[in-house]
This record gives structure tokens, C-alpha cells and sequence, in this order.
């Protein structure tokens, strides 16, 4: 695996599933009374947010102390960006302050790319303007997993305003990596020049679409980037293009309706829709937490999870405690499984118990 996250297209397929299966162990955590591991302890992780986020700043760090890495919360409103400071000497001051990991949202596309170039430290992309946010299409990936049991030959459904969606490209990318036939449904006017580049289909119509689709994903209407009319009314569009009970009745039995939030409802998702059985929006938030501590776990080639197994008996209370005494024994023979760059801290490195060798090897 690649040392920054900042593509969907960085992953190939077994990195892809690497990061969906470390998940799926890690998600394991979310049902234990203690819901820590003391896996990237002595490491620091940054989030450096300059656009607006609840939820993906919150999930960011939640996984990052779930792992007890300290977070530092970086936000550009009421810092130095405010009085004119470039993102290099952000970054270089942040690099000054030891950071591990840089989660970065910025509303410009290409900003982590940038930041890759001046920090050592890993750049994850937590959202960089219309390009790309690819935690968010792997969180995507592993709800359809836990939901209908794969990825591969899904029939997925991307709708709405795909022209300023980050969402939608590293979903369109990270799911064709993974086997799933992807068709975008918009109004050509939200649509990108490109698109017939991408490895997808288009079309205009949502209901000629839903009857063969497994997963069907609405993306909000983003008018915060839109500084042209790209269509004539709300109205509609929703009516064209947004997602409400009779359309929701064409798809078969088994289809999930997925959105990544926030969402406008009653625009491209009808509340009845939004708080469906069918609906996976809030495991999405739950998934997205475990899928970012996997994502953490790996760029930061993290130690061990103490020797016990996730699923086995040693994570109640007491096993928690056990593990974390045992992370402070370095095992020799196997304490390379963690380690990154010269120059990052080796505090991480506590042995290899919890993944494979072959896993190990790929995180490093
Ligand atoms: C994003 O940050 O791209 C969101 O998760 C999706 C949106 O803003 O609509």
C-alpha cells in the first residue's frame, strides 16, 4: 500500500480489500465495553480541516483515539490561514509539531497532493474540492458488504450532481477496482466534460435504472459550488431525479439506498426514503469510524493489537488491559511489521500478532 491515501485509484484491489478486512476486524470494537486499542499510541495524527465537516471530521477522529494516537484538530477558521498563511507553511509547521498522519480537507482539488510533496508524514484525503474523498468510498464499499454480502458484480447507481461530487469519483474508481459495474445517472448538465472517459455508464434516467440496480447511492445537491443554473427548478429536479417512495418501489427487494450526508431532503432524497428500512445512511456514519481506523492502522503500520486475536476472548475489559501491557513489549523478531519511514517514531512497533506476516508486509 501506498504511504498516503489520497486516490481511490493509489489502491489496487488487495489493498482495497486489506483496508475493507482490517475493518471489518476493527469494527468488532464497536460492540466490546471498552472501545480502545493501544495500537498507534505515540503517534500523532492531524486533522487539517479548511472546509466545513461534521461528520468526517468527527469519524476521523474518533478512529484515531480508538487507536490512542494523540489528535491534534487543526481548523482553518480562528488560525494563522485566517491572517494569510500558506498550506506549505501549515504544513511545515505541522511537520515541526511531529505528525504521523495529516487528514486533510481543502476546498481546493489537488491540495493533499500538494501536502504530500512537504510533510513525511503520511496524507490521507479527507475530501480535496470536486476531486476526490476516497475513506468515503471505502466506507461506501464496506456497508454494500456488510449489507448484501459483496462488492463484486454489484449493479450501483450513482444519481445527482456528479459534476461537483468527490464522492462519486473515488466511489466510481474504488468500485471498479472491486468488480462492481457502476452506471451514473444525472442531468447532463451535472455530468463532467470527461465523464465518458471514466469507467462507468451514464444515463438520464432514473427510472429506467432502478429496477436493475442493487444499490442505488444519492448524491447531494451541492448549491454551496454550483454558480450557474444547472437546472431549471428544485422542484424539478426532484422530480426528475430525487429519490421518493414510488420510484423507491421500483427497485428489487434485496437494493440498499445509500447517501453519504449530509443530506437535503425532500431535494434528491424524500425523508421517507432517508428513514427506510432500505436505507443505509446511518450505518454508513458507524462504518465510516471503522473503515478510517483501518485506514490509519495500515498507512501508519501500526503494532499489534497486543497479541489477541479481535474476535477472540481476551477483549472485555480485562483483555484491554492485558493488551496494553503487552504492547509495551517490543518483540524483536517481528517489531519491523510497523515500521514506516526513517525519521517517524518507532513507537508502534510492538510485534505483529494481529495481522498476518503477509498483511504486515503490505502495511509497511
Ligand atoms: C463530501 O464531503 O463530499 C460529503 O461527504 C458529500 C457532500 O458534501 O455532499
Amino acid at each position: 500500500m501506498n504511504r498516503h491515501l489520497i486516490s481511490a485509484a493509489d489502491l489496487s484491489r488487495d489493498d482495497a480489500l486489506l483496508i475493507l478486512d482490517t475493518a471489518e476486524e476493527l469494527a468488532q470494537l464497536a460492540e466490546r465495553p471498552i472501545r480502545k486499542l493501544p495500537t498507534l499510541r505515540g503517534r500523532t495524527v492531524v486533522n487539517l480541516f479548511y472546509e466545513d465537516s461534521t461528520r468526517t471530521r468527527i469519524s476521523f477522529e474518533a478512529a484515531a483515539k480508538r487507536l490512542s494516537a494523540d489528535v491534534i484538530n487543526f481548523s482553518a477558521k480562528g488560525s494563522s490561514v485566517a491572517k494569510g498563511e500558506s498550506l506549505k507553511d501549515t504544513a511545515l509547521t505541522l511537520e515541526a509539531m511531529g505528525a504521523d498522519a495529516v487528514v486533510i480537507r481543502h476546498q481546493a482539488s489537488g491540495a493533499p497532493h500538494r501536502l504530500a510533496g512537504w510533510v513525511r508524514g503520511s496524507v490521507v484525503n479527507a475530501g480535496d474540492g470536486t476531486h476526490e474523498h476516497p475513506t468515503q468510498a471505502l466506507l461506501d464499499a464496506f456497508t454494500m458488504r456488510r449489507r448484501l454480502g459483496r462488492v463484486d458484480g454489484l449493479r450501483v447507481a450513482i444519481v445527482g450532481d456528479v459534476l461537483h461530487s468527490r464522492v462519486a469519483r473515488s466511489n466510481v474508481l474504488l468500485l471498479r477496482t472491486l468488480g462492481a459495474d457502476v452506471t451514473l445517472v444525472a442531468p447532463p448538465t451535472l455530468l463532467p466534460v470527461a465523464v465518458s472517459a471514466w469507467p462507468c455508464d451514464v444515463s438520464y434516467d432514473l427510472s429506467a435504472v432502478l429496477p436493475k440496480t442493487d444499490v442505488v447511492m444519492m448524491l447531494r445537491v451541492q448549491a454551496e459550488r454550483m454558480n450557474a443554473a444547472y437546472f431549471p427548478t428544485v422542484r424539478e429536479y426532484s422530480r426528475r431525479y430525487g429519490l421518493d417512495a414510488a420510484r423507491m418501489a421500483m427497485l428489487p427487494d434485496h437494493s440498499i439506498v445509500m447517501h453519504p450526508g449530509p443530506m437535503n431532503r425532500g431535494v434528491e432524497i424524500a425523508a421517507e426514503v432517508a428513514d427506510s428500512a432500505r436505507s443505509t445512511i446511518v450505518e454508513q456514519v458507524a462504518n465510516g469510524v471503522s473503515v478510517r481506523m483501518a485506514v490509519l492502522y495500515l498507512l501508519l503500520g501500526g503494532a499489534d493489537l497486543g497479541g489477541a486475536d479481535l474476535g477472540g476472548a481476551g477483549l472485555g475489559n480485562a483483555g484491554t488491559g492485558a493488551r496494553q501491557a503487552d504492547a509495551g513489549k517490543a518483540d524483536a523478531g517481528e517489531a519491523d511489521a510497523g515500521r514506516t519511514d526513517a525519521g517517524r517514531t518507532d513507537a508502534g512497533r510492538e510485534g505483529a500478532g494481529w495481522l498476518s506476516n503477509e498483511a504486515a508486509e503490505v502495511a509497511r
